[in-house]
């Protein structure tokens, strides 16, 4: 992750103020720091792992809260490679406050910040049965226990993030993040759209004042459906489904949270005015009592051994979880114990977190291969001996693209290592270089497309390769055809999936046009296999039902590169009909002409997406196809206003100084953008820009519960950063 581009010069804002705590524990950790990555053992990468960590954040803290950095760009992002680079070699040593999990840098500056009144802690990390032994030898020796082992609840560690409820007479009255663990941040009106945080406790002893800890985490399923709409509308897909918790719970819009599937397991407490139970198993049942989802995987353990049993269990069932867990908690039962044991630097000395390893297997690339998908991406694929991985048979993984390949130097016929990491397709971690076979030559990708030869071509500043043969390519012929059908494109009823690859396969389709002449061959249809009277007729009235399209749609199913539904709709809105569109496009393929201006200035369309909508005209077999469609097809010309922004229709208020543009700029932009700006605060604006030195209009605005937004994220949804 890149922190945001600086507006100042480094130098220019550079002050002698230096960060103590990063600076002392730079020198003191200087001979380890100065290690190469891939030479450190595995306790020294969790130290270094620790002192990253500490560093990172110390001059995250200089640059975003005190505008006072105290190292170069270059230097910081040196401090988060390596970080990353240790991460890939131990993922199991990957902390909690690792920074290569922080999403979205700078603390948002819309959310208020919250004390907490009791810490919230961490754990710290056992990673086999030698170092669990060792940690209850600890707690009895503690509690001078002699011989008696104290009982533990062992349940399973979520992948989440954790966050602090507040319940005042049994209302939830403050919702808060970790943050640093004595400061978080203030999500009461997001966390207050998950289902499954109470807004009223239930049940009957429940004390005046309670806080409930717990973890937010988001369903795999649900992860997954999440991004699949995400890509569907162009949007860049979340990387795991912790990131996609974070990044909805921290939402400055609580609409979008509501719309995000996030669900909650409540295993701690922090200010309570009431007595609590005498052990944590009980505990347990009271937040059930008052309506918290709790793990139900969690049991009691009497010994050693029981606890690594239930670790085996849950181990043994992670993979058909619907959830990522990445350990097994053990917390001793009794709390008076817990109280007695206290913590230390920051973890609990009455808990530890027993993780699970890495999801890692040694394996030999049988060979790469390359795949097409829709849009032309040539994604290489390393073909595995294949080998099971936490329970899994793997035989293929990805290779990304051929930066990564170059970078990792694979060869067809090397021995890699190959990793897991939850739900996500397997991925190559590294090459054992050790045991490469004399002779394996460096992969040399190729220029052209596997499945119809023509030139697949990379462009400047893009990381992946693509075949421009378009809609005459088979490979992306398939998957363009499934498209052109799909619910949000021509929505034809009985051509599901199946029927397109078999009639692709049969040579019944080979472009979309044929959709339309499939009447021609009823006879064949007949025919086949399973088909009846019934079901010919009904997918032939399908296919004539949609002869009839709204221009709109019919630019959304040509699946060209970047155009989403969203930017089908304003280039619809834009152009208006086919024939117009086509027009503009031939002229605009000239760069230096009025149409490549007129469309690089619709909002929501730079230039990249400009260039791929120019690309697909620039191509004589796209242009034939679009001739023909028009034969078959009545389109509907888009009628309507041009404007569609995240903003039109809002009222906006700008306060202090904007540091990119004057405030009467800002202010036409909005205009521009079909918002209103209002000079006042109230219940109806939907947002206030504050700027520096903001006074009495952002205090308006947070009282008021307005979403606030600072310059630079008012700049994201203007479409200008
Ligand atoms: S107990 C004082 N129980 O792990 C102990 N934490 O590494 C507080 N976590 O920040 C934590 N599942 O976000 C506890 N069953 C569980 C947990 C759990 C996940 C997270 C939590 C905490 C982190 C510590």
């Amino acid at each position: 992750m890149q922190r945001a581009r600086r507006r100042t010069s480094f130098s220019s804002r550079m002050t002698g103020r230096l960060f103590p705590d990063a600076m002392a524990a730079r020198q003191k950790d200087a001979p380890l720091a100065e290690k190469p990555a891939d030479t450190l053992s595995k306790t020294e990468a969790s130290e270094e792992l620790a002192r990253l960590a500490r560093e990172i954040a110390a001059h995250d803290e200089a640059y975003y809260q005190s505008d006072a950095p105290v190292i170069s760009d270059a230097a910081y992002d040196a401090l988060r490679q390596r970080n990353a680079a240790i991460e890939e070699r131990f993922p199991e040593l990957r902390r909690e406050d690792s920074p290569s999990l922080r999403v979205g840098a700078p603390p948002a500056k819309g959310f208020e910040k919250v004390r907490h009144a009791r810490p919230m802690l961490s754990l710290d990390n056992a990673f086999d049965e030698e170092d669990v032994t060792r940690f209850v030898d600890r707690v009895k020796r503690y509690l001078k226990l002699g011989d008696e082992t104290p009982a533990f609840v062992a349940e399973p560690k979520i992948d989440g993030l954790s966050v602090a409820l507040r319940y005042e007479k049994g209302h939830f009255t403050l919702g808060a993040t970790r943050g640093d663990g004595t400061e978080g941040e203030n999500i009461t009106r997001n966390l207050a759209t998950v289902k499954d945080i109470p807004g009223r406790l239930t049940g009957g002893a429940v004390p005046p004042v309670v806080e409930v800890r717990g973890e937010v985490f988001m369903a795999k399923d649900d992860f997954a459906r999440l991004n699949e709409s995400r890509r569907q509308n162009d949007e860049p897909p979340f990387a795991n489904p912790r990131n996609a918790a974070a990044g909805s719970v921290r939402q400055l819009d609580p609409a979008v949270t509501t719309r995000r599937p996030l669900q909650f397991f409540a295993y701690a407490w922090g200010e309570i005015s009431a007595d609590l139970p005498a052990t944590y198993w009980d505990f347990l049942g009271q937040l059930k009592g008052w309506g918290f989802p709790v793990n139900p995987l969690a049991e009691h353990c009497r010994d050693v051994r029981a606890m690594l049993d239930v670790y085996a269990r849950i181990a043994a069932r992670r993979a058909e979880l619907n959830y990522d867990i990445d350990g097994v908690v053990y917390k001793v039962d009794r709390l008076d114990y817990q109280d007695r044991l206290g913590m230390v630097s920051r973890a609990p000395r009455w808990a530890i977190a027993h993780k699970f390893p890495a999801e890692q297997a040694e394996t030999r690339i049988r060979e790469i291969t390359i795949q097409v998908g829709r849009t032309g991406a040539l994604t290489p694929v390393a073909q595995l001996e294949p080998v099971t991985v936490g329970g899994v048979v793997v035989s293929r993984a990805t290779l990304h693209n051929e930066d990564e390949i170059a970078r990792k130097d694979i060869r067809e016929g090397d021995y890699v290592v190959i990793q897991r990491a939850g739900d996500v397709i397997p991925q190559v971690v590294r090459v054992i270089v050790e045991k490469r076979p004399k002779g394996l030559k460096p992969y040399v990708f190729p220029d052209t497309c596997p499945a119809c030869q023509s030139q697949a071509i990379r462009e400047p500043g893009e990381a992946v390769r693509r075949c421009t043969g378009g809609l005459v390519c088979p490979a992306q012929l398939v998957e363009r055809l499934r498209h052109f059908v799909s619910r949000d494109a021509f929505d034809i009823e009985g051509l599901g999936a199946r029927h397109v690859e078999a009639f692709t396969a049969e040579g019944l389709l080979k472009s979309p046009v044929d959709i339309f002449h499939l009447r021609d061959h009823a006879d064949e249809l007949r025919s086949r296999e399973g088909w009846g009277e019934k079901s010919v007729e009904n997918l032939l009235a399908a296919i004539e039902d949609r002869r009839t399209i709204p221009f709109e749609r019919l630019i959304y199913a040509l699946g060209i590169r970047q155009v989403g539904q969203a930017t089908a709709r304003l280039l619809a809105r834009h152009y208006h009909d086919l024939p117009t569109w086509r027009r503009a496009m031939a002229a605009a393929q000239d760069h230096e002409s009025d149409a490549y201006a007129e469309l690089t200035n619709i909002y929501g369309i730079g230039e990249d997406m400009a260039e791929d909508i120019l690309g697909f005209f620039a191509e004589a077999h796209n242009r034939d196809i679009l001739d023909r469609l028009e034969e078959e097809l009545t389109i509907e010309a888009t009628e309507g206003p041009a404007m569609d922004t995240p903003v039109s229709g809002k009222t906006i208020v700008f306060t202090g100084a904007l540091d990119t543009m004057g405030r009467s700029e800002a202010k036409a932009r909005a205009e521009a953008l079909g918002a209103r700006v209002s000079n006042s605060v109230s219940k109806k604006t939907d947002y206030v820009v504050v700027g520096a030195d903001a006074g009495s209009k952002e205090r308006k605005a947070r009282e008021l519960g307005v979403t606030i937004l600072n310059e630079e994220e008012w700049r994201r949804l203007a479409g200008e950063a």
